[in-house]
């Protein structure tokens, strides 16, 4: 696959090839996708997976004594022992399917202050804390939480650089904390806070803690086994898999304490008229008919992103920000933010006098995709005095040339907006 760290055009264009969507124009340029924050594109390998699934072993799981629905069942536990693997899960770990990072987090949260199957873990007088970093993904959920069960919700701020500190987390913590939320890397502005230290700090005052692991999942993947964590959440459609799926993984222990999202088939041992017994995890989470199809992309994804190498990948990545930070910050007028960060595939910028919207609409007119706006990340946003943002963000078939069109692009409509 050739040289990716230095961008070596022959290697990324083998590479490329295998993501059949780049190959196109987008208003009279080559397309040059640069919104990977929001979804990665598929390569072969994950397509052909689901195709194969799809045409060859669509049944219905965990119900059916037929062929079809038995290899169904062993694609689909084989994509979750697969998956568990690939985020360094060990035999106190176990992955719970769901739609994505969003529905991994409203799972936690919810299943962690509601009283059902078992106590709530987090009740009234309680403390939760979430650091303004956060997607609304990882923060809506637990103002909800907060509000139904009586908590309180304590937010972690960040320092004027856009970083967090764990003695300000220290400071935060008390004999009341039941939870700490974090991000792996900010998806507003790529700040990558120091989230081993953090978890830590908070395991040791005796919280438990929850990682959004969303905007790492494909390079700089968090090794469960090596953290104080326990609820990790990702989706599959930011690693180069499908949309529509996605997993929780922690510990077994911390799980068994989630008070189910959804209620129906596959996830009781009995039912009677007027109440139920409920099954073990994974099964007792996963309530309803799984995208079966989208986990078996999302493994495949996995085993692409393994093949190709995680170090590879990130180093790779880390150099198309560097390029990018530096090209941006020269021009007049543009603040980067979070210009230090490292680990980070995402680069967010404003300029003066102009809105993103107006950048990211001239930059679409050259074929370049970026994202612009608030990037579910208004507090943040807020806190650091910012507006809106225009958002590139680097996947590993991108090239050391699309960041220097992005750079001359940005440049360009500088100049035309002023
Ligand atoms: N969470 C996605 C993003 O940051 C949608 O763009």
């Amino acid at each position: 696959m050739g040289d990716m760290t230095t961008g070596h055009a022959a290697g990324l264009a083998e590479l490329r090839a295998e993501f059949p969507v780049l190959a196109q124009s987008v208003n009279g340029a080559p397309l040059a996708y640069l919104d990977n924050a929001a979804t990665t594109q598929m390569p072969l390998a994950v397509l052909e997976a689901v195709q194969r699934f799809d045409r060859h072993d669509r049944a219905n799981i965990h119900r059916g004594v037929h062929t079809l629905s038995q290899r169904a069942t062993d694609a689909f536990e084989q994509a979750r022992a697969d998956l568990l693997r690939y985020v360094g899960g060990g035999a106190e770990h176990e992955l719970v399917f769901t739609s994505g990072a969003t529905e991994s987090l409203n799972l936690v949260a919810r299943g962690l202050t509601t009283a059902g199957i078992s106590d709530a873990s987090v009740r009234a007088g309680d403390e939760i804390i979430v650091s303004a970093l956060e997607h609304h993904a990882n923060l809506v959920p637990w103002q909800q939480a907060a509000r139904r069960c009586g908590a309180q919700l304590r937010i972690l701020r960040p320092d004027a650089q856009g970083r967090l500190q764990v003695d300000d987390l220290a400071r935060l913590l008390s004999g009341r904390t039941r939870v700490f939320a974090v991000t792996a890397c900010a998806n507003a502005t790529g700040e990558r806070p120091p989230y081993e230290a953090l978890l830590a700090c908070a395991a040791e005052a005796g919280a438990l803690t929850v990682l959004d692991a969303a905007q790492a999942v494909s390079h700089e993947v968090p090794d469960l086994s090596a953290l104080a964590c326990d609820f990790m959440a990702f989706s599959s459609h930011k690693m180069y898999g499908p949309m529509g799926s996605g997993a929780l993984a922690g510990r077994r222990a911390a799980l068994e304490r989630l008070e189910p999202l959804r209620y129906g088939g596959d996830m009781v041992s009995w039912v009677g008229s007027t109440e139920a017994g409920f099954a073990e995890l994974p099964a007792r989470l996963e309530g309803g008919t799984p995208n079966v199809a989208a986990a078996v992309g999302m493994a495949a994804a996995a085993a692409y992103i393994d093949r190709v190498g995680r170090a590879r990948i990130d180093a790779h990545l880390m150099a198309l920000r560097r390029q990018a930070v530096a090209g941006l910050a020269a021009i007049a007028g543009l603040t980067v933010l979070s210009p230090q960060a490292q680990h980070s595939a995402i680069v967010s910028f404003v300029a003066e006098g102009v809105h993103p919207h107006d950048v990211g609409t001239l930059l679409d007119a050259r074929g370049i995709a970026v994202r612009t706006g608030l990037h579910c990340a208004h507090p943040l946003l807020e806190h650091l005095g910012h507006g809106p943002t225009t958002r590139a963000s680097f996947a590993l078939y991108n090239t050391h040339d699309e960041v220097e069109r992005l750079v001359a692009g940005v440049a360009h409509a500088l100049e035309v907006l002023r």
